[in-house]
């Protein structure tokens, strides 16, 4: 086992009827009385979930900052940023799915600090959020973890970049997760959210072993339930049972448990990030377009896991590498979620290059859990997913 050190200092207040208990949590936090709420297109006006945060907030001084798109905007955020620099809040509450949340961890990181926020997004030397406003989130859409992890993606459509960001300041102090909201998402939402959380699981596991015996039982865990529940969340969004199990496989992919002790790899999520940034394509729809081909190309790097992985979660036997990566794809399929870069685009001539151009411009000359992925490797995997 690899050694580590976990840490995680975000509160989870799960099920049903909690949101009146919001105003008392971030009374245990702060004796300040300036709250601001942020939001994105307007769902939670539509399901009551923002009328009943708003309740819980009556004695409390509330500003709000609306508008906060899927893959949150930098030029949208920098006015949030701007507002609390002007008129500062004590604690900040996000209310909805990984935009929303990721946008929030870049205001109130940003309204911290004093130098341009672009260069600690596009990784300039030195450059680092270590500040930030305390702040909580009320989750609508179980997918990305971000709930109850340090991270966040923030995009600049002006320039076509995707980028992430994260340091301790981005933990939330409390998140709220009511597996009833799920009962308002659109169908899509709901399988990107199971693909999403499906992929981190994979991203921390399918690498090499590393005899964390546990580590490897709780990702096939969250796999398997997946497998199990997408299904019947699909089927039946008010279907509570699976819609918790969902919500809290979602929360477990990334919170910093799987990656406790084993090798990672994340080089899904970063090319996926490019075809979003490019192309616009949902984030969990970018990694099941990357993931057979990635799996493919690093296959001699992944060949014990993937059999492990094909036995334990699929019941296949022997040498069953690739067969795992099909029945993989197979399994997004079927929630609905096309796995080729041409079902989304036409304009993909040019991408596998871009990105490998990019990627090589950036000095990211190794990604994965060996630092072995070349650009040219991104370029073949991306040219082999259209
Ligand atoms: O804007 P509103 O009106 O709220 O509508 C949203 C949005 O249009 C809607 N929605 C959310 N909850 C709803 C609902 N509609 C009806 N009922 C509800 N209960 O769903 C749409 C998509 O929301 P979004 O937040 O964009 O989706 P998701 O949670 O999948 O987040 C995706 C973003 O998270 C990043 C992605 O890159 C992407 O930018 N990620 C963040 C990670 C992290 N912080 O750890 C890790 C992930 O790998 C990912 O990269
Ligand atoms: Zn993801």
């Amino acid at each position: 086992m690899n050694n580590f050190e976990y840490y995680n200092p975000t509160r989870v207040v799960f099920g049903t009827d909690t949101y009146a208990q919001i105003s008392n949590k971030i009374e245990q936090i702060t004796a300040g009385k300036r709250v601001m709420v942020t939001y994105g297109g307007g769902s939670i006006k539509k399901n009551g979930v923002y009328d009943a945060v708003m309740d819980s907030l009556k004695d409390f001084d509330v500003v709000e900052f609306s508008g906060i798109e899927a893959n949150p905007e930098y030029d949208t955020l920098m006015k949030a940023v701007e507002m609390l620099k002007k008129n500062p809040v004590d604690f900040v509450i996000a209310i909805g799915g990984g935009s929303v949340i990721d946008g929030t961890k870049f205001i109130v990181s940003a309204a911290k600090y004093d130098g341009n926020p672009w260069d600690v997004l596009s990784g300039k030397k030195g450059c680092k959020f270590e500040y930030a406003i305390p702040f909580g989130s009320v989750l609508t859409l179980p997918a990305t973890g971000s709930e109850m992890n340090s991270g966040a993606v923030i995009s600049n459509s002006r320039l076509k970049e995707k980028r992430t960001m994260g340091g301790p300041q981005g933990f939330p102090k409390f998140s709220f997760l009511d597996p009833t909201v799920v009962k308002t998402l659109p169908k899509k939402q709901i399988a990107n959210g199971i693909v999403d959380a499906y992929m981190h699981t994979l991203e921390q596991y399918l690498t090499y072993p590393t005899d964390n015996l546990l580590q490897e039982r709780i990702a096939e865990g969250i796999l398997s339930t997946l497998i199990e529940i997408g299904p019947k969340v699909l089927e039946d969004p008010s279907d509570y049972k699976a819609a918790s199990n969902l919500m809290w496989c979602a929360t477990m992919a990334l919170n910093g448990t799987l990656r406790a002790g084993v090798a990672y790899d994340w080089s899904t999520h970063m090319i996926g990030h490019e075809l979003t940034a490019l192309h616009g394509i949902d984030h969990a729809r970018t990694l099941a377009i990357v993931m057979p081909s990635l799996y493919k190309v690093k296959f001699e790097n992944k060949q014990e896991k993937l059999i492990q992985y094909g036995q334990r979660i699929f019941g296949l036997e022997g040498s069953c590498g690739e067969e795992a990566i099909n029945r993989t794809r197979t399994f997004f399929e079927s929630l609905g979620i096309q796995t080729k870069l041409s079902d989304y685009t036409d304009d993909y001539k040019e991408t596998a290059g871009t990105i490998r151009k990019r990627f090589e411009e950036r000095g990211w000359e190794g990604l994965g859990e060996r630092k072995d992925l070349t650009p040219a490797e991104a370029e073949k995997i991306v040219q082999m997913s259209i």
